[in-house]
């Protein structure tokens, strides 16, 4: 993507032109996954039930899942319901999984305009039939896509898909000694995905939540204040270029002329 393609996009003069401009292409996180959070404190803040919250919350995706794939991004992973959030209310759940359906059926258009390729991350043969319909006629009808790819982690825990890789290595006879961390990844739910490289969270909580918990081992990590429901492409946009400061090292050193030594 370009810089052009993305501004054609954005309103001239808005202060997300003034951000945009200031994104390197060149460097963009390959990967960016984000733990959508902080939908009922919004809901609360209005005095609203806690599913107006998430209702909101689908404005949020629709806008976040565009703007990645106009910037360019190849990999958007959004945490949409965890293995943990079965405690919710029943009442909740239902909501939830209401939305996703909805998403899902009226997004389809922008999903296939925009070139993004659809798929589900997670124990999806624990979701209801109805749920797995909607899913599967999402993922059929764009898998030919070519442009980025929009996973949503669905009845998905990090310590789930690590047992659940366990258990598709042993099934497969891999031998032990043949066993190391690039043949493991080929057994999680990201196989032949790169790793995140950058991974927000929202509503200013300090936690990982049992999220892609292999996958994130060098993700740089961005948390905001902003509640889901209030995150946009500006939020998106400014995550980016925090990241493009990052100093990654991957537990090496910077190789810098004093550090190599180097006279
Ligand atoms: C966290 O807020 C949010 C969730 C558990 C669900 C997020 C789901 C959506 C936005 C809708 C469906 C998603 C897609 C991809 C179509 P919270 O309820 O934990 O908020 P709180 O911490 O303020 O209570």
């Amino acid at each position: 993507m370009s810089l052009e393609q993305l501004l054609a996009w954005i309103p001239p003069g808005s202060p997300d032109e003034a951000l945009a401009r200031r994104v390197n292409f060149d460097q963009l996180p390959a990967h960016i996954a984000i733990i959508m959070d902080g939908n009922g404190r919004w809901a609360a803040q209005r005095h609203l039930p806690r599913v107006e919250g998430h209702r909101a919350g689908i404005d949020s995706v629709r806008d976040v899942v565009e703007s990645s794939a106009r910037l360019g991004i190849d990999v958007l992973t959004l945490y949409a319901f965890s293995v943990e959030n079965w405690k919710r209310p029943r009442t909740e759940i239902n909501t939830l999984m209401t939305l996703l359906k909805r998403y899902l059926r009226l997004e389809l258009g922008t999903l296939l305009k925009n070139n993004i390729r659809f798929q589900v991350i997670g124990r999806g043969d624990e979701l209801s039939p109805d749920v797995r319909h909607e899913l599967e006629i999402g993922i059929r009808q764009t898998e030919a896509n070519s442009g980025m790819l929009f996973n949503i982690a669905l009845n998905y825990g990090g310590r789930a898909e690590i047992v659940d890789a366990a258990r598709r290595v042993i099934a497969a006879g891999v031998c032990a000694d043949d066993l190391d961390e690039r043949k493991f990844g080929e057994f999680l739910y990201t196989a032949g995905q790169p790793d995140p490289d950058l991974l927000i969270r929202t509503s200013g909580e300090m936690r990982v939540s049992n999220f892609l918990l292999w996958q994130i081992a060098y993700s740089e990590i961005w948390v905001t204040e902003t509640l889901w429901p209030d995150f946009r492409r500006r939020h998106l946009l400014e995550a980016v270029l925090a990241y493009q400061k990052r100093d990654r090292r991957y537990g090496g050193i910077k190789p810098s002329p004093i550090a190599l030594g180097v006279k």
